[in-house]
């Protein structure tokens, strides 16, 4: 198990659409950069992770939509090549912030409840029906998979006071 490094935006690799996970990379070396992308977000911490965050341009999300949020018991997904499937018409607005969007809180419509089909580590197809918190996180992660960050959706004032704090920050 490692910790990965995330990436801050803006990044190119956080902006490039992230491709299919192939046939031949399913398995045990997928499932172990899974648990590690996993122990990143545990460590940072966060409710989900996607693999542009961490230099990986696949379609990899790792997410547990408990931790921090209803205090549930923890329920670690590992999800490869996910898709939304189905939303609903209802939508809901929600406040989220982004572990490669540090000290920023963006505003988002997102739908209420979401269908997701996704394989395991090892190939096996799942799909679940994932309302309000669980959904926003999943609908979060998956915009990283088509280069979409909170960066993207900031206003240009966000932005730029963004900017000025990670100048500072780089500085030291
Ligand atoms: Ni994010």
């Amino acid at each position: 198990m490692a910790i990965l490094d995330i990436i801050e935006a803006p990044h190119p690799i956080l902006a490039d659409k992230a491709r299919e996970v192939r046939d031949d990379e399913f398995g045990d070396a997928l499932e172990a950069h899974m648990r590690d992308m996993a122990e990143t977000m545990y460590a940072a911490p966060g409710v989900g992770l996607a693999a542009p965050q961490v230099a990986d341009g696949r379609r990899i999300v790792v997410a547990d939509p408990a931790n921090g949020g209803s205090g549930d018991e923890p329920n670690l997904y590992l999800m490869v090549n996910p898709v939304i499937t189905e939303r609903s018409r209802e939508l809901t607005t929600s406040e989220e912030q982004c572990l490669s969007v540090p000290d920023m809180t963006i505003k988002v419509k997102r739908h209420k409840t979401i269908t997701v089909s996704w394989r395991d580590p090892h190939g096996e197809a799942h799909a679940e029906t994932f309302e309000g918190w669980p959904a926003i996180i999943l609908q979060h992660e998956l915009d990283h998979l088509i280069g979409t960050t909170l960066y993207d959706r900031a206003s240009g004032l966000k932005r730029s006071r963004y900017l000025r704090a990670r100048k500072k920050a780089v500085r030291g």
